[in-house]
């Protein structure tokens, strides 16, 4: 009998260890990153996979010279093609002829110019360019980057055939927990899976759609996959303002801002949406090259704290009649952001009167718009004058393809 016991004890003693129970694996982003959306700059949208250390240097001194650093933009980050092979120990080192200086030593360089670095990688076995994935290396390339000095990483999902999402995105939260570097995880795996529901602890962003298109209003037809104009990319955040707040943010895909497809007025109603939805602000162009017009749009102050707002609220689409649209974003300290968007292509007069457009937003501020009840003054953010204030209805032009956009501010 007393034999018996002991052998229990003893197998279920192994059994206990061999299941590694005393090791708990934390499957969370780290809590403390993202307060606001995320403002910096990445190589894709402009160069796709002509990366190399040179031009990621010149992109940091533009965007110092430039204001945009001053402005709030801090992240500067690689995207895909930068990758080289893995060694015999399976970890992955940069291509050598574009990257000859290693990635740490170009860490280094950002952060003395006050920037941040972010890096790309993919859950699958291969990233979208065709370069090394994570998948089965996830802690071991999470180590890398901490070793780095990387602060951000933007982890995609091409090549991933049967995986699940949450499981392979918890995965590397996990890693980058394990290594120990405060990393912002920026999911790209497109909305397929519906992030929203589950991401909110893990990563700090998750894209909503497809990638972006540089253009205004138009769909790019690849065959097996779509991107998407500036307007497709709006309406497809219908439904999902409610899953965003500080530390977890819908991502609708990059700036294509000083692009040269969409005109000044389309790139301010580009940067003004985006401010309006809370989005991560990261720029897409040339910084080296970037006109004055591209460089003031990036840097309107007054447009960059509607988006950085403490409170974190998306805006709501209060109307649309198809070609206008009429968005409110409820701010810190009573404050609204008010966006007319036009769409169409002729200019567009109206009328609107404050006090007969009383709302509440129900679904997450639970804010009342009451222009009965207080008096707001009206900020245009864009020519930076005073409209007066909310006792009279707004009377004003907004042409083709462009915005106004306003600030109420409390009295
Ligand atoms: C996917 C992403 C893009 C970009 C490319 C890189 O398409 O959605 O944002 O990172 O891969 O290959």
């Amino acid at each position: 009998m007393k034999k018996f016991f002991l052998s229990i004890l003893l197998y279920s003693s192994l059994h206990v260890s061999a299941q590694g129970d005393n090791y708990v694996q934390d499957y969370t982003k780290y809590p403390e990153l993202a307060a606001t959306p995320p403002m910096g700059w990445n190589s894709w949208n402009k160069f796709a996979c002509s990366v190399d250390e040179n031009m990621i240097k010149e992109m940091a001194d533009a965007m110092v010279a430039s204001g945009m650093r001053d402005a709030g933009y801090v992240y500067i980050n690689i995207d895909d093609c930068w990758h080289g092979q893995r060694d015999e120990n399976g970890f992955i080192h940069p291509d050598p002829d574009r990257f000859p200086s290693g990635i740490k030593a170009l860490a280094d360089y950002i952060h003395s110019r006050g920037l941040k670095l972010g890096i790309y990688s993919d859950a699958g076995s291969q990233t979208c360019g065709g370069r090394p994935g994570s998948r089965g290396y996830e802690f071991q390339d999470a180590l890398t980057y901490a070793r780095w000095g990387i602060d951000y990483l933007k982890y995609d999902w091409c090549n991933t055939e049967s995986l699940n999402a949450e499981g392979a995105y918890k995965t590397m939260a996990a890693a980058l927990k394990k290594a120990g570097r405060p990393i912002v995880l920026s999911i790209c795996e497109w909305g397929d899976n519906k992030p929203w529901l589950w991401a909110e602890n893990v990563g700090h962003l998750w894209r909503t759609s497809g990638d972006i298109y540089n253009c205004f209003d138009c769909i790019e037809d690849h065959g097996t996959w779509k991107s998407w104009g500036v307007m497709q990319i709006l309406d497809k955040q219908e439904g999902l303002r409610k899953y965003a707040g500080p530390g977890h943010w819908n991502d609708p895909d990059m700036l294509e801002i000083g692009n040269g497809a969409l005109t000044p007025g389309e790139d301010r109603a580009h940067f003004s949406m985006w401010a309006m939805l809370a989005a991560p602000l990261i720029a897409g162009n040339d910084l080296r090259s970037m006109n004055d017009e591209t460089r003031k749009i990036l840097t309107n102050r007054r447009v960059i704290a509607v988006n950085q707002d403490k409170l974190g609220v998306q805006a709501l689409k209060y109307k649309d009649d198809g070609d206008f649209e009429i968005w409110f974003k409820p701010l810190e300290n009573g404050d609204w952001a008010v966006a007319f968007l036009n769409r169409g292509k002729a200019a567009r007069n109206f009328n609107f009167d404050w006090k007969s457009s009383t709302f509440t937003d129900e679904e997450v501020s639970r804010r009342t718009f009451d222009a009965g009840a207080a008096t707001y003054e009206i900020a245009d953010l864009w020519n930076n004058k005073s409209l007066g204030t909310t006792s009279r209805a707004l009377k004003a032009i907004v042409p083709a393809r462009d915005i106004l956009m306003l600030r109420l501010i409390k009295k």
